[in-house]
């Protein structure tokens, strides 16, 4: 995947002149577009579930005393193996890797003495571990000069909504619940960042808090609409069972409604607008000990992902009050809600959907990338809603007058998609090419088009080409990739290469 990405431009290490540093990653141009276009596709689908759910944007820098009272201060950890030679590593990520299993939830002794009872030695130099300390994750600043500032820079992008809770629930509409969406860069001081963009050390989250009336986490006015929705579970007291698929409302025994309506949403999210394959996603339940130290619920959103396996890629997180407590604690500020329905006042409880942009990139290249063997190249078969090129223009020899009318339609198609304009190399080449990076329609100019005011239009993802009048191109693409209609049934067929 790293390979691929780097070849087509997606994404590759950051500095790379310079040999790069561990866990920092840069997009490119292609990357920068389906990012863009996962998160413009995730606020689309999760601010539209609710008229009280808006985005902020934030400081990455925030004050020291935010993480006082969210408990990263003293929680945020990992734990670091460190052998006779020094070679640090994370002691969880050492076991998994000798023991094949996972090892979440544990202490620094219990970690150090599954080490030693296993006789595990180090991974770079093969020397005894001597010791499991415990690291904090956070990468602390200095700000300004000569002043006692302390400052991190934020671990999650979640702590950002929490400290606005005050000034939006205040000009928003007074109401609960009330959610704030922010799409922004964390960044964690990872002791083994590994597997390209999968462990980082700054990355992009896409949270939503929802902040509700925790009486009333057994309630969702929209749950009718999901009850009979099947989810994808592994649920923690039965993990040998694997993945169970069950609906919703037989789940409500175990989950408050509140908390599952959301998990279907998360789910939908996944297959019907990300086109995900529904056997390669789950949500995960952590037991008590595995569970992040805020969380009362805690599902992880995982995808079966080739080289690695099942993959946290996000999460929804039932964190209570803590985070609101906290800060109202050590800012003393009053951070309670009152609310006109109710006649109640309570300090909000907390639903978080928290997904890694970078881990959700990575798994969408995941499930798009194909290669065919009758073409002998990749096809990158991205949803049309992801794809960062919806369509290329091709004259097929360069020729004055072909190139005119290329352009005009090129120009024209571009007032309402992605469209790129390529012509070198012979049309196998640029047919290619624009698979290997998903484009979905290439459109060939020829000597018909100029008699016949006609193009072909060739499909991604079966080869099959369509003639369409050039008249009716816009129109044709729009029905294709804004409404799902087959395109090899909006023109004449003038080939059969279906697979
Ligand atoms: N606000 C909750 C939170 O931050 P988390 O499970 O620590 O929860 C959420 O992180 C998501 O962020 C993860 O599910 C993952 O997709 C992504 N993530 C976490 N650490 C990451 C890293 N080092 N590199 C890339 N993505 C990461």
């Amino acid at each position: 995947m790293a390979i691929f990405c780097k070849r087509k431009g997606f994404a590759y290490a950051s500095g790379e002149i310079y040999g790069g540093l561990a866990g920092l990653f840069d997009y490119g141009h292609l990357g920068v577009l389906l990012k863009r276009n996962f998160e413009d596709l995730w606020r689309d689908f999760f601010l539209g579930l609710d008229d009280n759910f808006a985005e902020i944007e934030s400081s990455e820098i925030m004050p020291e005393k935010v993480f006082v009272a969210s408990g990263h201060l003293k929680n945020f950890n990992d734990f670091a193996s460190k052998c006779k030679k020094g070679h640090i590593e994370r002691a969880d990520h050492l076991l998994e890797k000798n023991l094949k299993k996972r090892f979440e939830g544990l202490t620094s002794e219990q970690l150090f003495e599954k080490i030693k009872e296993n006789k595990i030695l180090c991974s770079v130099c093969g020397s005894q571990i001597e010791s499991v300390e415990i690291t904090n994750m956070m990468f602390p600043l200095q700000l300004g000069f000569g002043n006692n500032a302390k400052a991190f820079l934020r671990p999650e992008t979640a702590q950002s909504p929490y400290v606005n809770f005050k000034i939006q629930s205040e000009v928003m509409r007074k109401k609960l619940p009330l959610g704030l969406a922010l799409i922004g860069k964390a960044y964690r001081n990872e002791l083994s960042p590994r597997n390209f963009l999968l462990r980082q050390r700054a990355f992009t989250q896409a949270e939503l808090q929802i902040f509700f009336n925790p009486a009333k986490i057994s309630e969702h006015e929209k749950f009718e609409e999901v009850k009979d929705y099947f989810l994808n579970v592994v649920l923690s007291g039965e993990r040998d069972k694997g993945i169970q698929k069950i609906k919703c409302i037989n789940l409500l025994n175990k989950i408050p409604k509140f908390y599952i309506y959301y998990m279907a949403k998360v789910q939908q999210f996944y297959f019907k607008v990300l086109g995900f394959p529904e056997n390669k996603f789950r949500f995960y339940q952590l037991n008590e000990h595995e569970k992040a130290f805020y969380n009362k619920y805690h599902f992880d959103m995982e995808a079966d992902l080739d080289a690695v396996g099942w993959t946290e890629i996000g999460g929804v997180h039932y964190r209570t009050d803590h985070d609101l407590k906290g800060h109202q604690e050590i800012s003393g500020e009053n951070l309670s809600f009152f609310d006109e329905e109710s006649k109640e006042k309570f300090i909000p409880h907390v639903l978080e959907l928290s997904f890694g942009v970078d881990r959700n990139f990575y798994s969408i290249l995941n499930f798009a990338y194909f290669y065919d063997e009758k073409r002998q190249n990749i096809v990158l078969r991205l949803h049309p809603n992801l794809a960062p090129v919806k369509v290329a223009v091709f004259p097929i020899v360069k020729r004055e007058e072909l190139e005119k009318i290329s352009e005009e339609i090129f120009y024209d198609l571009k007032k309402d998609f992605n469209a790129v304009y390529d012509r070198s190399g012979s049309i196998g080449r640029r047919y290619a090419r624009n698979d290997e990076i998903g484009t979905l329609f290439c459109i060939t100019i020829d000597e018909d088009s100029l008699k016949k005011k006609e193009v072909t239009v060739r499909i991604r993802d079966n080869a099959e080409q369509v003639r369409i009048k050039i008249k009716d191109l816009r129109e044709s693409l729009g029905k294709a990739i804004n409404d799902g209609e087959d395109m090899s049934k909006l023109g004449k067929i003038v080939n059969t290469r279906k697979k």
